[in-house]
């Protein structure tokens, strides 16, 4: 398994590029599924949770095409000829994700059975809201033998209000209800960016939709869909990783081919944070300013500080003068990169939902676990202010949802480079 070796104590000082957003491309790749015309989809990351959607579809019977070439990382998915509408638990249990072909299968083949979700690391996230709503919607559910079992021969609209907000509940149901007969309006729906990029898909695709980005989502369904080229927004979680590091590391950092009005909590707590930061166009400056100062922080659903930044600012909250208070409200055990944090000399206790972190406390280079994508990004950050040398393994977390990160991380002078197994593999 690869690891990272990284030597902190060198500044960022450069332009780090940000790709396209995994939690977008992932629904747009499935919202294929709904038309048998080519849908072309640009700025596709090159990250390890797209190939395995790729793989998904195609298991399906769907031609997707995948290219990363310099102008390319576009994908281009034709599913006119779906052989099955299943998600085997091989590909589920990788990735969560694979539920979002649930809403869209039932929609337009009017069947599906996806493998239900396994547990994951930060929590148990049941999938409860999706079936609630597609039963809504007038699909018959049955789970039984870890499957959910879909189908409708036509989904007809229906008033849906989730109980609690769900980012890919909503894209799920969202894509259900484009084909549905009649009008389907949901309550309480995600706002996430992830959630408009979608919309926008849908819409260019033939869909009648109103309300994205707002918690009333009013879907008109229609007969059929038609294909679409479209291009994925920035990756706002990439992009406030790169942001924390720079303003931990210190240095003069510029992220650029992002979206800053994406990331308006994120900034706005840096700030109170002492950090030094300015958005222009599609680029946030941090410069090495003074010293950081502790900023209390509570995770939301967006437009909120959003779960998926917690862990890198809880890295940045041990490099801040005083007692800074994080409380994680979205998932119930997302604070596994406490104790490596605390192994490189950081002072956190836990309380339940929410952790006190102390600082500043110097930080030392120490071999260290990733456990999921974001806590594996939290110790990237600390591993570039710690003194001495770092090893995190089990990287393969971060090739998820990071494209490259250790070639961008060197571009701004981070010592930092991957190995494979140091045995070779028998
Ligand atoms: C999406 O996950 C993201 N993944 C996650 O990003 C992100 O952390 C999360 O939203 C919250 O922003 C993708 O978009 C692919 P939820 P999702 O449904 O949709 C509970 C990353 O790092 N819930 O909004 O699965 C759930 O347990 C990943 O890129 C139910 O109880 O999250 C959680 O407590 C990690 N029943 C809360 O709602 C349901 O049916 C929010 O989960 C669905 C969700």
């Amino acid at each position: 398994m690869d690891k990272f070796v990284i030597r902190g104590g060198t500044p960022l000082n450069g332009t780090i590029r940000v790709s396209g957003a995994k939690n977008s491309a992932l629904p747009c790749m499935a919202a294929a599924i709904l038309t048998e015309e080519p849908v072309i989809l640009e700025n596709i990351p090159q990250v390890r949770d797209i190939e395995t959607e790729r793989k998904l579809l195609a298991s399906m019977g769907a031609e997707v095409e995948l290219g990363y070439g310099r102008a390319q990382h576009r994908t281009t998915l034709c599913c006119r000829n779906l052989a099955k509408s299943e998600a085997s638990y091989e590909l589920v249990k990788t990735m969560r994700a694979s539920t979002l072909v649930l809403g869209p299968l039932v929609a337009r083949t009017g069947s599906a059975r996806v493998s239900m979700p396994g547990g994951c690391a930060i929590g148990a996230r049941p999938i409860d809201m999706h079936l609630k709503g597609l039963e809504l919607l007038g699909a018959k559910i049955t789970v039984e033998h870890g499957y959910v079992e879909a189908t409708a021969d036509r989904l007809r609209g229906a008033e849906i209000v989730f109980d609690k907000i769900t980012v890919t509940g909503t894209e799920d149901l969202m894509m259900a209800a484009v084909l549905a007969e009649g009008l389907t309006v949901m309550e309480n729906c995600a706002r996430e960016p992830e959630v408009v990029d979608l919309a926008n898909l849908l819409t260019k695709m033939g869909a009648k939709i109103t309300g994205a980005g707002t918690s009333t989502l009013r879907i008109q369904g229609v007969e059929q869909l038609h294909g679409a080229k479209h291009r994925i927004i920035p990756d706002r979680i990439e992009a406030g990783t790169f942001i924390v590091a720079g303003a931990v590391a210190g240095g003069n950092l510029i992220v650029e081919d992002c979206e800053p009005a994406h990331l308006g909590a994120l900034l706005r707590k840096l700030r109170e944070a002492g950090v030094e930061v300015s958005a222009a166009g599609d680029t946030v400056e941090i410069s090495s300013g003074g010293q950081l100062k502790a900023a209390d922080m509570s995770t939301e659903e967006y437009p909120g500080f959003p779960t998926d930044m917690q862990a890198q600012y809880m890295a940045l909250a041990t490099q801040a003068e005083g007692a800074s208070v994080i409380t994680e409200n979205i998932f119930e055990n997302r604070f596994m990169h406490v104790s490596e944090l605390v192994r490189m000399g950081a002072d956190i206790k836990i309380e339940g939902r929410r952790a006190i972190v102390r600082g500043k406390t110097p930080l030392s280079g120490a071999p260290v676990l990733a456990s999921d994508l974001r806590a594996s990004a939290s110790l990237v950050i600390a591993a570039l202010v710690a003194d001495g040398e770092t090893i995190i393994d089990r990287v393969y977390h971060m090739d998820r949802g990071y494209e490259n990160i250790e070639e961008k991380l060197r571009g701004v002078g981070a010592q930092i480079r991957r190995v494979g197994d140091l045995i070779p593999k028998r």
